[in-house]
């Protein structure tokens, strides 16, 4: 059995008070969920300070990226081991807004995520379509691309650790959700691609989160799809009563 997975994408969002507060808010909320794994990824500025609070709890920490370079003359980045350093275990990889305003590639994506595996991270590879793409009915062909060129000279036992969070470019911050249906869909689609390209056994394990305008109303039928492992939540996991909602009900869903 999987277990379900739900991070919280945090973006550009939150200083460190407060991005302490939420954590405190989340811990008081979760500490009796046993069943679901519940990961906040806080802007960098703040890892460290949530690494600390974080330590009694049942919440891990991921970044939101990373650089592919352990270290050296690169302004502005940050690598695998540093984020370790932090006090991260997750990092996400491939996001479609850093495909989109930061000129990321399949390729990049691919360099990160060999270089998130080498420090001991557990990626979470973003993988969707754009809307043309979905009306033009070019899904599958793009999803599949991510996922083959992503994936790169990755082994079986690697590709094991990762988390793939199937999120429709068109669903992300737009209200506008992807049905459980189109979503299962999908990730049924992504799990036999894992089964073609690995085993039926990594295909077995994989976690595939869906992201896009996840919210505690929609959560529930969502999760109550055999493929979807849980999700990669942007605006409702800002607050900490929202955020709470969504997982209290993947656990419950989780649990039947
Ligand atoms: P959203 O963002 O939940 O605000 O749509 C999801 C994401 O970008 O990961």
């Amino acid at each position: 059995m999987r277990r379900p997975i739900i991070a919280g994408n945090w973006k550009l969002n939150k200083t460190i008070p407060e991005a302490i507060e939420l954590v405190n808010g989340l811990k008081r909320n979760l500490y009796k969920i046993e069943n679901v794994d519940t990961i906040v990824c806080p802007p960098f500025t703040a890892l460290s300070s949530i690494a600390e609070i974080i330590l009694s709890s049942n919440i891990k920490l991921g970044a939101q990226d990373l650089f592919w370079e352990e270290k050296g003359a690169f302004t502005g980045e940050v690598s695998g081991p540093m984020l370790k350093d932090a006090g991260c275990s997750f990092v996400i990889i491939g996001h479609s807004e850093r495909r989109q305003y930061f000129a990321e590639t399949n390729e990049t994506v691919n360099k990160k995520l060999k270089a998130a595996l080498k420090a001991g991270l557990t990626p979470i590879v973003c993988v969707g379509e754009k809307l043309a793409e979905r009306e033009s009915g070019k899904t599958f062909d793009v999803v599949k691309d991510h996922v083959v060129s992503g994936f790169k000279e990755i082994g079986d036992a690697d590709a094991r650790k990762c988390i793939i969070a199937y999120e429709p470019v068109w669903a992300i911050g737009t209200g506008k959700t992807a049905t459980p249906e189109q979503a299962q869909e999908v990730h049924e689609f992504i799990r036999n691609l894992f089964s073609k390209l690995y085993s039926s056994q990594t295909a077995s394990l994989i976690r595939i989160q869906y992201g896009g305008s996840v919210t505690p109303e929609n959560i529930a039928a969502l999760m109550a799809k055999p493929d979807l492992d849980g999700a990669l939540v942007g605006g409702a996991s800002l607050k900490p009563d929202s955020f709470s909602e969504l997982i209290k009900k993947t656990s419950e869903v989780k649990a039947k």
